[in-house]
């Protein structure tokens, strides 16, 4: 039955799928909406996909299915400035001409061999990361990497050995803090340290003893902080989801002193700000040694879609570890490493970076002009590199924006605090920061 089943499902789609003609026009003079429930994509969407996928996800009726650099391409040979990489993840762009090459190569020698062994792209990736992080300006005590397959589960490893940290000190030194509108991943160990109450409340109980802070308020953590109770405070340098709000560097000085003195280990999630977003190596290669954490979570940029995630640690936190304390079937095969090590080679690059500076420096200046253009309704431009948002007055609907962009071939994402967030690829190319900026502009002034 499942046989048969499988397919009768397998076959239809065939029939959905237009072949695909490459004579892209850009719409991007007319506005043209989502495709039609009687078109290929309201077919494929309505009788194949959202009827056997969970509904965890509110989506349009876009059906992507290729992409080149800084565009993406639909199911109805639609064209799209990309300002969403994949929610920060694609940072050399989609179909990187030299990573397809390295995965073909990777994939015709060796894929998977479990952690039994070591394997040489891991190795040469989990040094990659600790050596380039040091040449550039970030963990000053960066020394191992745990190597795993995602964001939240890359913090959830550190988590783990943070825990395991505070209980080598004394049984009840298991408690974290974590901060207002971040956003860690959404496992039990990281949802628990992600205070939204819309993510939160369906799946309580969490984990106990998480404690939340106010961003760039030194008291609200000092009211929380306990010398014989707090394992780890857990921040993003940059947040991400929250609204792409950059931390203070005086208030993350201060975090650092406040966790030395209550022996309390201090974790950076750069997971959305890291490998080049904020136009360093690190959110927190932009900070002095007096700020740098003792773990600091990678993931989303690491594989440029490839799912990949890693857990940097110092030697403190070591330490503590022991062999079987925690491991992951997937963690640091061949073929997501081979992708990571030349990820972090090609972005632990000054030219590439100053090329991100470059960039960030043209759309902040786009960015300006349009905030100039409607001050009733856009408060702020913020976030640093390529991690930037438009925070729009509390009552305007950004979605319509969203979705205005996306009738003219621009993709764009949110953020908390009512923000519009662009996160596109590090290496964009300036006429689709161009494009982009101006589809932004009109789309703008069609939502109010
Ligand atoms: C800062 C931050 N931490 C953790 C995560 C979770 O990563 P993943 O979705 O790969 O589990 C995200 C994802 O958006 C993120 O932005």
């Amino acid at each position: 039955m499942l046989r048969y089943c499988n397919k009768q499902l397998l076959r239809k789609p065939t029939t959905f799928i237009k072949p695909v003609v490459f004579n892209f026009s850009s719409p991007y003079s007319t506005s043209i909406p989502d495709a039609s429930e009687s078109s290929h994509t309201g077919e494929f969407v309505n009788s194949i996909s959202k009827p056997y996928s969970v509904t965890t996800y509110a989506r349009p009726n876009l059906v992507l299915t290729h992409g080149k650099g800084s565009y993406i391409y639909d199911l109805e040979n639609r064209k799209y400035v990309d300002f969403t990489s994949g929610i920060a993840v694609t940072c050399l762009g989609h179909a990187n001409d030299e990573i397809t090459n390295l995965i073909a190569d990777q994939a015709s020698k060796l894929l998977h061999c479990s952690n039994l062994y070591y394997n040489l792209p891991a190795g040469e990736l989990a040094n990659k990361l600790v050596t380039k992080t040091k040449e550039f300006d970030g963990m000053k005590d960066a020394s191992r990497v745990f190597l795993c397959n995602s964001g939240t589960e890359a913090n959830e490893a550190a988590l783990k050995f943070a825990r395991k940290y505070g209980k080598s000190k004394n049984p009840d030194k298991y408690e974290f803090i974590t901060f207002e509108n971040s956003f860690h991943g959404r496992t039990m160990g990281a949802l628990s340290v992600t205070p939204n109450p819309k993510y939160q409340e369906p799946f309580s109980p969490l984990i106990p003893g998480v404690h939340v802070a106010k961003p760039n308020d030194i008291d609200s953590v000092k009211a929380l902080i306990n010398k014989d109770k707090t394992c780890a405070v857990i921040i993003e340098p940059i947040q991400g989801e929250g609204g792409v709000n950059p931390v203070d560097t005086e208030f993350l000085v201060e975090l650092r002193k406040l966790c030395d003195d209550n022996d309390v280990l201090l974790i950076y999630d750069e997971i959305q700000c890291g490998l080049g977003r904020s136009g360093k190596l690190w959110a927190h290669s932009w900070l002095g040694p007096d700020a740098h954490p003792d773990i600091v979570t990678i993931a989303k940029a690491l594989g440029n879609g490839f799912p990949i995630g890693a857990t940097m640690i110092t030697e403190k936190v070591e330490g503590a570890l022991s062999v079987g304390d925690h491991g992951t079937t997937y963690g640091g095969n061949p073929l997501a490493s081979t992708i990571g090590s030349f990820i972090v080679e090609k972005i632990a690059d000054e030219a590439f970076l100053s090329q991100v500076q470059d960039k960030s420096a043209k759309f902040i200046e786009g960015l300006n002009e349009i905030a100039e253009e409607n001050p009733e309704d856009i408060l702020k431009v913020k976030g640093k590199g390529l991690l930037l948002g438009l925070q729009f007055r509390p009552d305007f609907d950004i979605n319509k924006v969203v979705e205005k962009c996306r009738e003219y071939g621009l993709l764009v994402i949110t953020a908390g605090m009512n923000t519009i967030r662009l996160v596109p690829a590090l290496n964009i190319p300036d006429e689709a920061i161009t494009e982009g900026l101006s589809i932004l502009r009109k789309s703008i002034k069609e939502s109010k």
